[in-house]
């Protein structure tokens, strides 16, 4: 009973108290920690992002889009979109009506990211908000037309320290307010491809470095006085798998390297084909019991990964840990794009701000989710996308949300009440004929009277 009330007038309590605690403009510090696999939280003793997740929500999986590399994932993130949507299909792509190619190192051609409008563009757009970022892949493009207010063109080389000076400096600027800031950074996503996620002692020293980093973050946010007010999430664009030697499949053994083009690689080939049939017919048995071959209209629709030009007429799918190559021997311990439904491929998300609860947990929500709960913390009208605020309730403070456990309390407990007023209603019945009702009411009455009087 108690801990039902209790469910009750937190619930009343979070809904009420949200709503006045932030009166003044909503802002938002959009953070990637590139390739930071949901379970290294478990694995990890991560001090700094453990203190941020204390006062804040997380979000312990994410499920993110097909295929699960980095530039795909992280324009789902700000557009809400899947990637047959959102028209960035995989980090090396190639268009064949214009022969246009785009990769990570020729990226900012805004042809190939104007399919969709990312969240820093839409800020813009609506009334007098400004956008800043540090390095999030697409910040330095012209998409519609329009670039965040402050940005860094894109340079691996610039330290962490040096992107959240220019992102502090940027959101401390009153002249034009920043509501909205994005940042970026490679790692754990480069030493995971380097050591491969089982290596642990490695990994340790990397996720320690990454934990100082977070937490260098939290310290200038407050030293700017700016870590109050601001919404911070923390979160990924994908997971890691470990690779081997022993987990090869060598194309070349199937069929001659000229009969395609291999637009992407391991572990989603994209294959452009001279000739479908013919390609298709190699491939399929080339290792199926590591590998699946789809032609494009036969991808499954759980990865919503078909509806685009630029997703080519055969791709092949590694199974999780397995590479697939022409002929070459391994070339990294670590890697992802694979099966979204696998947990290695899962990133995390944590909150914390005047926006989000204190202290919540949430098993998982959709990548495509955090679009549409970013827009509802900075008061912005989404872009149609393929979220739902729904999944993110439990996490903002203003929503009114009740879980399962706390559905099954609610009702439980209501039974309680009911059944416990009927037992009183029975007894009080049964005893009815003993008490002589009428003559003891009229005493009560007549007693009271002088009283009153
Ligand atoms: C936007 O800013 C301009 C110039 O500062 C101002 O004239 C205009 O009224 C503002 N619009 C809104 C919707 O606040
Ligand atoms: C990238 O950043 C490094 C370190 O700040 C700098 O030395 C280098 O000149 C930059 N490269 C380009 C192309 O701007
Ligand atoms: C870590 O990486 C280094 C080289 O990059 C390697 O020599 C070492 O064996 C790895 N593993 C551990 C546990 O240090
Ligand atoms: C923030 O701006 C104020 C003035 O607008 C300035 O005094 C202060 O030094 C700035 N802080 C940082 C960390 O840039
Ligand atoms: C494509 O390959 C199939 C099967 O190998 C073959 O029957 C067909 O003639 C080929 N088509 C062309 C246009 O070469
Ligand atoms: C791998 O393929 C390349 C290009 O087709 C070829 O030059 C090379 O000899 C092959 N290597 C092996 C080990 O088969
Ligand atoms: C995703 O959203 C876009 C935009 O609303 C829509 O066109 C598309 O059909 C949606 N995709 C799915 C799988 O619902
Ligand atoms: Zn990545």
């Amino acid at each position: 009973m108690n801990v039902v009330l209790l469910f009750l007038l937190n619930g009343i309590f979070a809904c009420c108290s949200g709503n006045s605690a932030h009166e003044a403009t909503p802002r938002l510090l959009l953070v990637s920690f590139d390739g930071f696999r949901a379970d290294y939280l478990k694995t990890y003793n991560l001090p700094y992002l453990q203190d941020f997740i204390k006062d804040g929500v997380l979000v312990e999986h994410v499920n993110n889009a097909f295929i699960t590399k980095t530039f795909p994932n992280h324009y789902s993130i700000v557009t809400g979109l899947y990637e047959e949507t959102h028209g960035i299909v995989a980090n090396t792509m190639f268009d064949a009506a214009t022969k246009k190619r785009f990769s990570p190192f020729s990226d900012t051609d805004p042809f190939w990211w104007d399919e969709a409008v990312p969240i820093w563009v839409t800020n813009q757009l609506q009334e007098n908000k400004t956008s800043a970022a540090a390095m999030w892949p697409g910040t330095d493009v012209h998409i519609q037309n329009i670039v965040p207010h402050f940005f860094m063109k894109y340079n691996s080389s610039v330290s962490f320290s040096k992107r959240v000076e220019n992102i502090v400096t940027w959101l401390n600027s009153s002249d034009p307010p920043v509501t909205f800031a994005a940042l970026y950074w490679e790692e754990p996503d480069a030493s995971g491809h380097k050591y491969g996620p089982e290596d642990t002692k490695n990994m340790s020293n990397v996720l320690q470095e990454v934990d100082k980093l977070i937490g260098h973050l939290v310290k200038s946010l407050k030293v700017s006085k700016l870590w109050e007010e601001i919404n911070v999430i923390i979160t990924s664009d994908h997971g890691m798998a470990q690779c081997s030697q022993d987990r090869l499949i060598k194309l070349d053994d199937c069929i001659e390297p000229q009969a395609y083009t291999l637009i992407d690689t391991s572990p989603v080939a994209a294959i452009l084909p001279r000739n479908e049939t013919y390609v298709y017919d190699h491939l399929k048995n080339c290792s199926p019991n590591h590998m699946k071959v789809y032609r494009k209209e036969e991808i499954p629709e759980r990865y919503h990964y078909h509806y685009n030009e630029r997703i080519q007429p055969i791709i092949l799918v590694a199974d999780e840990g397995w590479t697939i190559v022409h002929n070459e021997t391994l070339h990294r311990l670590g890697d992802h794009g694979y099966d979204n439904a696998f947990p290695s491929m899962h990133p995390f998300l944590a909150a914390h701000g005047p926006a989000f609860r204190k202290g919540y947990r949430l098993k998982t929500m959709n990548i495509v989710d955090i679009y549409p709960m970013m827009c509802h913390i900075l008061g912005l009208t989404p872009q149609p996308n393929n979220g739902s605020l729904s999944n993110a309730k439990c996490l903002l403070a203003d929503q009114w949300c009740i879980d399962v456990a706390e559905a099954i309390g609610i009702v439980i407990g209501v039974l309680m009440v009911l059944a416990t007023l009927t037992c009183l209603m029975i007894i009080m019945k049964n005893r009815t004929p003993s008490l002589r009702p009428f003559s003891r009411l009229q005493l009560q009455e007549e007693d009271d009277d002088p009283l009153i009087g």
